[in-house]
């Protein structure tokens, strides 16, 4: 796997936010639509300040965007203030010019009967624009990937999933305590994730060091559910020092 190592998450951030700026404008140039794949949570939210101030400074727009997120928590509603679709309003949305009709974020209000058919037509939207041509991610310290948790099969598509004890806990400090994590969420399958055309995974900080280690120098295994992303050919890591301690 690519791994490149930045001095910090700052400088780090500006590099990823400029290269989707650029995919944004070669598509303006040639009328069609650019697909993005977001991540939420505390790893991307320099990305997207800095895609707003190259919205807001620099002009650049986003009128031909369209965009899936990877997750959401189920349930939940999406005026709750941990909600992804919250997240992404606050630290994105709000800001840029995006078409509200082309934001799509998994709905962590459906009937339990009506998440299937939901995940499938996710996964349809998807391909209808043309695929997602690139999808950004984080990583739990489970090794999760969007909230594939271990156990995730490497073609698994659009569904909804239990999460770990591990994320609940870490997710706690959103929801005041881990009995207020919702135990479940709707995420894109690490399959949904594959095929996306660039795939960059984001990690900063010592406390993703030892995940970092496993999920680029470790066995590919369902356990680990990132090291799946060893045998994409369009991935990228992208980390500060820090998560990149432990690489030998
Ligand atoms: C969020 C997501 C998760 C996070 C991961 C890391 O949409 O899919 O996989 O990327 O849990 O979270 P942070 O960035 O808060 O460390």
């Amino acid at each position: 796997v690519p791994v490149t190592v930045y001095a910090s998450q700052q400088e780090a951030s500006v590099i990823v936010a400029a290269r989707i700026a650029t995919l944004i404008k070669a598509k303006q140039a040639k009328g069609e639509t650019a697909v993005l794949g977001l991540a939420t949570g505390a790893t991307p939210v320099k990305v997207y300040s800095e895609l707003v101030r190259l919205h807001k400074e620099e002009g650049l727009s986003f009128s031909n965007v369209v965009t899936f997120n990877l997750d959401e928590y189920y349930p939940i509603q999406p005026t709750a203030k941990q909600s992804y679709v919250a997240f992404m309003h606050e630290h994105l949305f709000n800001h840029i010019d995006i078409a509200p009709a082309n934001i799509h974020i998994p709905d962590g209000t459906l009937n339990k009967d009506a998440i299937h058919a939901w995940c499938l037509e996710y996964e349809q939207k998807i391909e209808k624009f043309g695929g997602l041509d690139i999808q950004l991610l984080g990583i739990g310290r489970t090794g999760h990937i969007g909230f594939n948790e271990p156990g995730s099969a490497p073609n698994s598509g659009t569904r909804l999933v239990t999460l770990e004890e591990l994320t609940r806990r870490d997710a706690s400090r959103d929801f005041g305590a881990k009995e207020n994590v919702p135990s479940k969420a709707i995420t894109m399958g690490i399959g949904t994730i594959f095929k996306a055309r660039e795939i960059i995974l984001m990690a900063w900080n010592k406390t993703k060091a030892s995940i970092i280690k496993k999920a680029v120098e470790g066995d590919i295994t369902g356990e680990v559910p990132a090291t799946f992303l060893q045998l994409s050919s369009s991935v990228e890591f992208i980390v500060d020092e820090d998560a990149a301690s432990e690489l030998t």
